[in-house]
Formats: C-alpha cells, structure tokens, sequence
C-alpha cells in the first residue's frame, strides 16, 4: 500500500510516497481503509523535527483520519465491516490502518469523510476549552485568534453553538470572510496595527468576557489587555512561533484569569472524557447545532505541499489529504 513515510526530520517539502506492506489487524483490531485524513499545525512541526515531542523515525504522520472498516476480526464486538468511523491515531498517512476497536467511533451518514477527519481534535478543543476551561455562557463575547486556521474555525463553530457571539480575528481578507462564512458574527484584522481599536468597535460597548488563542506571539498581550474583569484568556498554541512572556501583573489589574488548553493532556489523564466530549458533539451534529467542513483538499503525494500551506500562513480551514488519491 502507498504511506508517507518520515524517515528524517526535514522540511515537508521533501515528503515521498513509500510502498509498504498493508497492516494485518491483531486481535481486537480492524483494518480500516482511509478515506480522509485530517492535517494539523503540529503534523507539520512534526515532520519539520521543530515540535516539542518528536517521535522515533521512521514515523507515519497524521492522527486524525476517517475510514471504512476493510475488514474487522472475529473478536471484534462492536463495529462491523463496511461501517465508517472516525479515529484519532497516528499513522493516517496511509492508504489503510489496523486499529484498536475502542478507538474507532461509528460516524452517521450525513458526516462526510472530510469532515469527519478535520473534526476531532479541533473541535474536543474547542468544546473542552470553552466548556471546562472558559467556562463560557450564553450571550458572552469571544475574541477567536486565528479564526480561520483549523483549530480557529472549530471555534467559531462550538462557541456559536454555545450561544455566545464570535468575534474573529485573521490576518487578510480572504481569511476573513472565511470566518464569516464559519458563523463569526464579526471579523477584525488583527495584521492591522490599530487592531484594538477595531476590536472595541466590533465589541460595540459590549465586555470581551473571552479570548481563545492558538496563535501566541505578538497578539496575545493586546487581546489580553482587552478583557473585561471577569475574563479568560484562555491559551491554546502558538502558531506564531514566538511564546509570549506576560507580566502577571497585567492579570490583577484587569481582575482576568489565563488558562491553558490541553485536551491532548486532560484526555491523558481523564480517559473517559473524550468519549464523554465526543458523544455530546456528534449530538450537536444531529441536531444541527454544529457544521463541521474541511478546508482544502489534496491527493496523498500533495501532503509536503499541503504542510507547507500551514508552515507559510496559507492555509484557510483544516486541511485533508485523501490516502486514496
Ligand atoms: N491546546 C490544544 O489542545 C491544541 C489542540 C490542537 C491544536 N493546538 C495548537 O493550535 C495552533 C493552531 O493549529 P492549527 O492546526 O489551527 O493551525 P493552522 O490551521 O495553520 O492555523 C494557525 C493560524 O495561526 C495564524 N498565524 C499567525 N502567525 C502565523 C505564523 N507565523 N505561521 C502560521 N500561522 C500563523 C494564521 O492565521 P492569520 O494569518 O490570520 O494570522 C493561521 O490561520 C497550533 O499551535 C497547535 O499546536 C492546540
């Protein structure tokens, strides 16, 4: 079957389709076909060699992907062959995977792939960080940085959903009206040098009660100093680049509060609350509330490309790559 396969830390300009054997499930396994593999800011650390974990080579990347089961053993209680789930595993950058049963969550018709592979990690996120962390109710205002990369559009979506309005920050046009199109009730651009003067436009007199932040850098400060008493910031990542250094004052004279987000982390330590999160979004995708979608598509040998568009600021929405393709 054809894999990307990381042999070295380098740029993912240099990613290559290998040909390597198809998996054979174990005991308890499936073997799952991917269909859409859903590709994040870190994959492209990752591969780079620039991410704080760096996995022993030669490594698969991807670790969120969606599929048909192929083909699933006799001792395999819940799923069925032909059944199409959603996974969180690393190695999606391949054209078939043999999971653990338990880690395969049954998806209804009306997911597509694409977005049931650009859904998983962005939107648990999401939903862990305004629900557990933010503690956001309805009717609060929320300042999304980076509103149209893929952990910023799960925001927009779960925030909407949980009855708060959405500003969204992004740096052209383009990304913009992105945003926009997500549910953003308003957009600024936070590129401009007088971005606070915009976001207190947007805000219209209103408290900023929420900032959510994956991009770090020179933005958080200035959006932390707009919070109203009361608020959180809460801190999600740093796609660019640079952490910042806050001094805690800052914290006691706008009476706000900063949180860290790491569903990777609380998942770690609660097992049962991914199932528990999951369980609530499929739910809100029933019912209507949620609208995942994918960004850009692209065939399996396009994923060095596609990492690039991310590492280059070029990406709007989450990226999926088609193994199949
Ligand atoms: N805490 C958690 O549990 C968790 C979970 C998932 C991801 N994350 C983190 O969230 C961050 C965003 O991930 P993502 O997958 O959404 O990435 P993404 O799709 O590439 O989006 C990142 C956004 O950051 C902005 N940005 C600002 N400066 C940038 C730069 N120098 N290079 C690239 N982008 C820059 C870009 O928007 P503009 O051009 O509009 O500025 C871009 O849309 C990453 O740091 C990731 O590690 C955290």
């Amino acid at each position: 079957m054809r894999a990307i396969v990381c042999e070295a830390f380098a740029s993912p300009k240099e990613l290559k389709i290998s040909e390597i054997d198809r998996p054979e499930p174990g005991p308890g396994q499936v073997l799952l076909r991917v269909e859409a593999t859903g590709l994040g800011y870190v994959d492209a650390l990752t591969v780079a060699g620039l991410y704080q974990i760096k996995p022993p080579l030669p490594f698969i990347p991807g670790n969120e992907l969606s599929g048909v089961i192929e083909q699933a053993g006799d001792d395999v209680r819940h799923l069925r062959q032909g059944q199409r789930v959603l996974a969180s595993a690393s190695g999606g950058l391949a054209e078939y995977i043999a999971l653990d049963e338990a880690r395969c969550t049954p998806i209804p018709e009306s997911l597509t792939h694409d977005a049931a592979a650009s859904f998983l990690v962005n939107y648990c996120t999401a939903f862990h960080g305004f629900n557990y962390c933010g503690n956001l109710k309805e009717k609060e205002t929320v300042l999304i940085l980076g509103g149209s990369g893929g952990v910023g559009m799960a925001a927009i979506d779960v925030a909407r959903a949980m009855g708060a309005r959405v500003i969204a920050a992004a740096s052209t046009k383009k990304k913009r009206d992105a945003c926009l199109e997500a549910g953003a009730d308003a957009v600024i651009n936070y590129a401009a040098k007088d971005w606070r003067n915009e976001l207190k436009a947007a805000l219209d007199g209103n408290p900023l009660d929420v900032v959510y932040d994956p991009v770090g850098g020179e933005f958080s400060e200035p959006a932390l100093r707009s919070l109203a008493p009361d608020g959180r910031f809460l801190v999600v990542g740093f796609a660019a680049g640079d952490i910042p250094r806050i001094t805690i004052n800052l914290l006691l004279l706008k009476r706000c509060s900063m949180v860290g987000v790491n569903w990777g982390g609380h998942v770690a330590q609660n097992p049962s609350a991914s199932r528990e999160v999951l369980t609530t979004l499929l739910e809100w995708i029933a019912a209507g509330k949620l609208q995942p979608a994918s960004g850009e598509v692209f065939g399996l040998k396009d994923t060095g490309k596609a990492m690039m568009k991310m590492l280059e600021r070029k990406a709007v929405g989450k990226i999926v790559i088609h193994p199949q393709e």
